[in-house]
C-alpha cells in the first residue's frame, strides 16, 4: 500500500531508527526493495532520481513504482531523489509521488531557500511531504566515484535552523562527512556538527550515501535526529555481483530471466541487511 504523510517518518525520528530510502532503476530493483520491505514488514521508501529516469524513462519508472506500491502489502513511500527540476518534481507530485526531494545545494543559500520553499510549496497542494539538502556531499548519485569526504560543503547548524524555518520543509539532508557511492578512504561522520543540526531543527535529518559506515557511527547518527537513510551503491554492487556470478551459466542459454532474477534477489537480500542495520532497537544496538 502507498505510505502517506510523514507519520512513519516521525515515528522514526521519535524510535531511534530510520526509513531506508532504496534507489531503484528498473523492474528488478523495484520487485527487489519492495520484496525486502514484504519481508521486513516495516515501512521503506522505493526512490528515484534523475538517473534512474534516464535510464528506464519517467513515465514507465513512475508508474511501475507506483502500481507495484500500491499493490504491495508493505508500507510503501514512492519518492522523487535528488532533483534541481520543478517541472520534474510537478509531474511526480501529479502522478501521485508521496514525497518529493527538492535539491537546492549546489545554490547559495538564498536560492535554494527560492527553490525549496516553491517545491513545498507545490507538495502541498499535492498532500505530499518535502526533503531538501543544505550542504553538499562529494560523490556520483549514479555512479561510485570513491570521491573523499574532504572536497564536501559541511552543513552549518544555524543557516540549518535558518532554513527549515524559511522553506517549511519536512526533512533535511544533511553533509556531516558522508559520501555518495564507496569512498576511496575510510568515512568518519562529523557527529558532534549531526548533533548540533539535530538541536537547532525541529524536523527528522536524512543521511545520504552512507555506504562503508562502521555500524556503530550509523547507529550514532540515528541516536542524533537521522530518521531516513538513502541506499543506492550496495544495491547496485548486490546487483552486479549477482549477474556477475550467473551470467558463464546462462549464456549458453541466453537465458536472460535467470541472470534477471539473480539481480533481483541479490537486491532483496540487500536491502533486508541494509533494513536491519537501520533499526538498533530491533538488533539491541544501543542508539
Ligand atoms: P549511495 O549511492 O552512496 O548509496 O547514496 C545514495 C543516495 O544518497 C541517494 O540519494
Amino acid at each position: 500500500m502507498l505510505l502517506h504523510g510523514t507519520d512513519a517518518l516521525k515515528q522514526a525520528a521519535a524510535t531511534g531508527h530510520a526509513l531506508p530510502g532504496f534507489v531503484a532503476y528498473n523492474l528488478e530493483t523495484v520487485q527487489g526493495i519492495t520484496a525486502a520491505a514484504e519481508t521486513a514488514g516495516t515501512p521503506v521508501l522505493i526512490q528515484a532520481g534523475s538517473g534512474s529516469f534516464k535510464h528506464a524513462g519517467r513515465k514507465a519508472l513512475m508508474r511501475l513504482a507506483l502500481d507495484t506500491a500500491e499493490h504491495s502489502t508493505a508500507r510503501l513511500g514512492v519518492h522523487l531523489d535528488h532533483s534541481r527540476d520543478l517541472d520534474e518534481i510537478t509531474a511526480c507530485l501529479e502522478a501521485g509521488y508521496t514525497s518529493v526531494m527538492v535539491d537546492g545545494s549546489h545554490l547559495p543559500f538564498a536560492e535554494n531557500i527560492a527553490l525549496t520553499k516553491e517545491a513545498v510549496r507545490r507538495a502541498r497542494h499535492h498532500g505530499a511531504w518535502v526533503e531538501a539538502e543544505l550542504g553538499a556531499l562529494p560523490g556520483d548519485e549514479d555512479v561510485s566515484t570513491g570521491a573523499v569526504a574532504k572536497t564536501a560543503t559541511m552543513t552549518d547548524p544555524a543557516q540549518a535552523e535558518e532554513f527549515v524555518d524559511a522553506t517549511g520543509v519536512d526533512a533535511l539532508a544533511v553533509a556531516v562527512g558522508n559520501v555518495h557511492g564507496f569512498p576511496r578512504d575510510p568515512v568518519r561522520l562529523d557527529l558532534e556538527r549531526l548533533a548540533a543540526i539535530h538541536a537547532a531543527v525541529p524536523v527528522p535529518l536524512v543521511l545520504h550515501g552512507a555506504n562503508g559506515l562502521p555500524v556503530e557511527e550509523l547507529h550514532g547518527a540515528l541516536a542524533r535526529g537521522v530518521a531516513k537513510v538513502n541506499v543506492n551503491a550496495e544495491l547496485r554492487r548486490a546487483y552486479l555481483e549477482a549477474v556477475n556470478a550467473t551470467l558463464p551459466a546462462a549464456l549458453p542459454g541466453s537465458d536472460v530471466v535467470s541472470v534477471w532474477a539473480a539481480g533481483r534477489d541479490a537486491v532483496r537480500d540487500t536491502a533486508l541487511e541494509v533494513i536491519g542495520r537501520l533499526s538498533p532497537r530491533a538488533e539491541g544496538g544501543d542508539a
